[in-house]
């Protein structure tokens, strides 16, 4: 499969999708690091699997490794996590001439970014995602963060890698469900740019099917992901549709505390629901809020959530970032593979 590369000027970097890669991250790293020590931030349970493997492989080449691995979970996602790992840093003697590697998830990526993108003022870094939402996800774009008590990635940057390895092989030691909470942002980029694409996930019958064209899926939508970044860095335009489904879906979370839904179970939500209303409110071509629900039913996702009063769920998307000056701008689908930004209020879903 090609390469990709996210064409941003001097900050350009390719993303190379290839099942088997991870034995080859010595080699791949060798190509555009030239430095002496690599520290690895992961967590224990990717580590456990993908940990050594990683470690060796970048050994052979000839680098000093360390290898960090934390608590597993949303939470290590915290501003509190890092004193930690700067104090691992220090300890490592890690210099702004070297490199760090998130080896994870989303959680990972973005805290470990984050990491790179603050310590001695930034330090190079690579990702290595292994989750399918990082993968077609959170890897790319170079949007890094971490939460406060008060909320998710308040505080953060934009810091790109200097290049993204992703393994779909590393997909096998994934639980189901997050699998599937991967794939509902992989149909999300079906829905926003890419009708044929979407209608090709919804041939496809079984998670064999899936895995059997997991680097085409892969491809297409970090190919969306780049030439969207590519248009649109800072998110203050094109972007922004990368949140289709993500307004009622970071409500649902909210309502249930982030306890009952994973964040691609409420952006499935997010996605239907919004094409409901929009679809009854004629900004959306009728269908495709049917279309969306059965391919979420296809992939065993959710559509809809148990929530008895819808007042909660206006007042949590009233706080929402994106509602500035009582204008909420929302992503909608024109037709399927085409989405668009409706400045609205929240009483589009009352
Ligand atoms: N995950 C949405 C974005 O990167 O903009």
């Amino acid at each position: 499969m090609e390469d990709l590369v996210v064409n941003l000027g001097e900050r350009s970097y390719p993303i190379i999708i290839k099942k088997g890669l991870i034995d080859e991250t010595g080699i791949e790293i060798k190509k555009v690091f030239k430095g002496k020590k690599i520290f690895i931030l992961s967590d224990k349970n990717v580590a456990s699997y993908y940990g050594d493997k990683v470690k060796e492989c970048l050994i052979k080449e000839g680098y000093n490794v360390r290898l960090m691995a934390l608590e597993p979970g949303e939470e290590t996602k915290s501003f509190n996590t890092l004193p930690s790992v700067y104090n691992e840093l220090l300890d490592f003697k890690l210099t702004r001439s070297d490199l760090i590697i998130t080896l994870g998830g989303g959680v990972i990526g973005d805290l470990g970014g984050f990491v790179a993108s603050t310590f001695l003022r930034g330090v190079a870094f690579v990702q290595m995602p292994t989750s399918l939402l990082a993968q077609v996800d959170s890897s790319v774009g170079g949007k890094v963060a971490v939460d406060l008590e008060k909320g998710k990635n308040l505080v953060g940057s934009f810091y790109h890698p200097k290049l993204v390895l992703i393994d779909p092989n590393v997909l096998k030691t994934l639980s189901d469900r997050f699998f599937k909470d991967g794939m509902a942002e992989v149909i999300k980029y079906g829905c926003i740019k890419d009708r044929e694409f979407f209608y090709f996930l919804k041939d496809l019958k079984t998670k064999e099917e899936v895995m059997n064209n997991i680097e085409k899926i892969i491809h297409t939508c970090c190919d969306i992901k780049r030439c969207v970044v590519e248009n649109d860095e800072k998110d203050t335009g094109e972007r922004m549709l990368l949140n289709f489904g993500h307004t009622l879906g970071h409500a649902v979370e909210t309502y249930y505390n982030y306890s009952k839904f994973t964040h691609g179970e409420a952006v499935a939500i997010g996605m239907y629901e919004i094409s409901k209303i929009a679809e009854a409110k004629g900004l959306t071509e009728s269908g495709v809020a049917e279309d969306i629900k059965e391919i979420l039913i296809q992939y065993g996702l959710p559509y809809e959530a148990p929530i008895k009063e819808s007042s909660d769920i206006l007042d949590t998307i009233s706080l929402d970032k994106k509602n500035i000056d009582n204008v909420l701008k929302v992503v909608l689908i024109k037709t399927m593979g085409e989405a668009y930004l409706e400045k609205t209020t929240v009483d589009f879903f009352r």
